[in-house]
């Protein structure tokens, strides 16, 4: 695809239409690009009150003659309150409703003089509100067609700002991977092909290597809990290493480590009617890890990063683990099963003991589906995060309000931690049910030892059942924009 800057409107190429920015007006509304010889073509339309700029609005002209056969209004609502999550959103809505065009031009607001944020960003959000929204999945749509742009044009941008566009370019194919991988079927994604999907990064990109753990090295490795939970599917088990290396002389290693559950049925503990149905996507976290390396390799960035991503099928069966069941952990601790369907924890806490372990990261952030818990505390809108390090929390915070992928911290409250002892072993993998994303995070925090270490309970923002802005249905790809913008932070600091 495409993306190109073309300063003055008047020197733009055809395309099937052109998407044109504007701010609420009392009367009429404002224009928030330079219009040149539009104005003419649109004088009826803005008379016609039928558009007043509110944010939401949309009004769509056939022009009778010019470049584009389409022109659409966007509102952007007032221009004191514009925000960049306001372009992302509107530019993302607006693009909706053109759906499936292939070639689009897009006008770019003149937001210089109102100082909240800078035109780079102003450019980023545009360009995000439009791939994100240009994106279109059911179970038929051939990987081919899931994307309609061939081209998009920024009119009205000083070519030199270009860079920026194309570095959201980057970010939105790394969130499209992720949907992509959370909407195909259970059958389809399965944990093997999770490992060829890594494999793909390092085929693609000489900076990335990709190593995987077949079943029996899992076992070998002593990775007990992710080879219980894997056990009772007929899709093995695998342990997922994809190591970006973008500074080689640097030591300074960020470890990702995403949930991979491709179906997670719940086991012995079978879910009921009503929670199982979108449990496909219980490997968002492992997807949102993968699509943030393509992303960054993309991007060729100045640092280390490397994924993990434990997976495995949660089914049930009578080769199942079960509840009662107890195994030693990677780390070393015995863990004893009080519920098979909190089995995220359980390959978690493995692959971050591993991390720990053998891989001398400098920081840890995993991102999982991990509890229902904290779809009831906030809802689809706001993922948990958690952390055992205040500087860092406050580094995806920041990147949080930046990127509009909005997180919430949640506490670690250490006096619940003896509610997850057990009389069989060093710890059970469940308590009681109130504060449960708590009960998880506090049991992966034991197994990170002292390492900077942050959780992103993504259980209620991975999958959306409802189509809005830039959020789709089904596979939403949240965490790779959040987690690209912070790796660059990192990026900058350490540079
Ligand atoms: N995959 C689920 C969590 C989940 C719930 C993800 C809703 C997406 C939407 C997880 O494995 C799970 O089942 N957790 C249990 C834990 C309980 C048994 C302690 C839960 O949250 O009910
Ligand atoms: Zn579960
Ligand atoms: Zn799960």
């Amino acid at each position: 695809m495409d993306v190109l800057a073309i300063g003055d409107i008047e020197k733009r190429k055809g395309a099937e239409a052109l998407l044109i920015p504007f701010y609420e007006g009392v009367k009429t509304p404002r224009a928030a690009a330079p219009l040149g010889s539009l104005a003419d073509a649109l004088r009826a339309g803005l008379s016609s009150k039928d558009f007043s700029g509110k944010r939401g609005e949309t009004l769509l002209l056939y022009p009778e003659k010019g470049k584009e056969s389409r022109l659409l209004l966007v509102g952007l609502g007032k221009e004191g309150e514009l925000s960049t999550d306001t372009l992302r959103q509107e530019y993302a809505g607006a693009t909706r409703k053109l759906k499936r065009l292939s070639q689009l031009n897009v006008a770019v607001p003149n937001v210089a003089e109102l100082r909240h944020f800078s035109l780079e960003d102003a450019v980023r959000a545009i360009v995000e509100g439009v791939l994100l929204a240009d994106y279109h999945w059911t179970l038929e749509t051939e990987k081919s067609d899931r994307k309609a742009l061939t081209s998009l044009t920024l009119v009205g941008l000083d070519p030199k700002f270009i860079s920026h566009a194309k570095r959201s370019k980057e970010v939105c194919e790394g969130v499209c991977l992720t949907r992509d991988l959370i909407n195909g079927n259970s059958y389809e994604v399965s944990p093997d092909y999770l490992a060829k999907v890594g494999k793909e990064l390092a085929r693609r990109f000489d900076s990335v290597e990709t190593t995987v753990f077949d079943e029996k090295r899992i076992l070998r490795e002593k990775m007990h809990l992710l080879y219980a939970v894997g056990k009772g599917s007929k899709r093995p088990p695998r342990f997922i290493q994809v190591c970006y290396r973008g500074a080689p002389r640097s030591k300074d290693h960020t470890l990702l480590v995403g949930k991979g559950v491709t179906f997670d049925t719940g086991g012995t503990n079978l879910k009921p009617t009503g929670a199982i149905e979108t449990m496909r996507g219980d490997m968002g976290g492992g997807a949102t890890v993968l699509g943030t390396i393509a992303a960054v390799a993309a991007l060729n960035l100045k640092l280390n990063v490397t994924a993990l991503v434990p997976s495995a099928e949660n089914a049930i069966g009578s080769d199942s683990y079960k509840p009662g069941d107890v195994y030693t952990s990677y780390h070393g601790k015995t863990v004893e099963i009080g519920n098979t369907d909190a089995e995220g924890r359980l390959i978690l806490a493995d692959a971050l003991a591993y991390g720990v372990k053998n891989l001398e990261p400098t920081r840890v952030v995993d991102v999982a589906t991990l509890t229902g818990a904290v779809v009831v505390a906030l809802g689809e809108g706001l993922s948990g995060l958690f952390s055992n390090h205040d500087d860092l929390a406050d580094q995806l915070l920041q990147s949080s309000k930046a990127t509009s992928e909005l997180l919430w911290r949640l506490p670690l409250h250490a006096s619940y931690r003896e509610l997850l002892k057990s009389e069989i072993a060093d710890v059970r993998n469940v308590a009681g049910r109130a504060g449960g994303a708590i009960f998880a995070a506090l049991f992966l925090e034991s197994f990170v030892d002292e390492v900077p270490w942050a959780h992103l309970d993504i259980a209620g923002t991975s999958f959306s059942t409802k189509e809005k802005g830039t959020t789709p249905k089904n596979g939403v790809g949240f965490g790779v924009r959040l987690l690209v913008d912070w790796l660059e932070n990192l990026e900058k600091r350490d540079a």
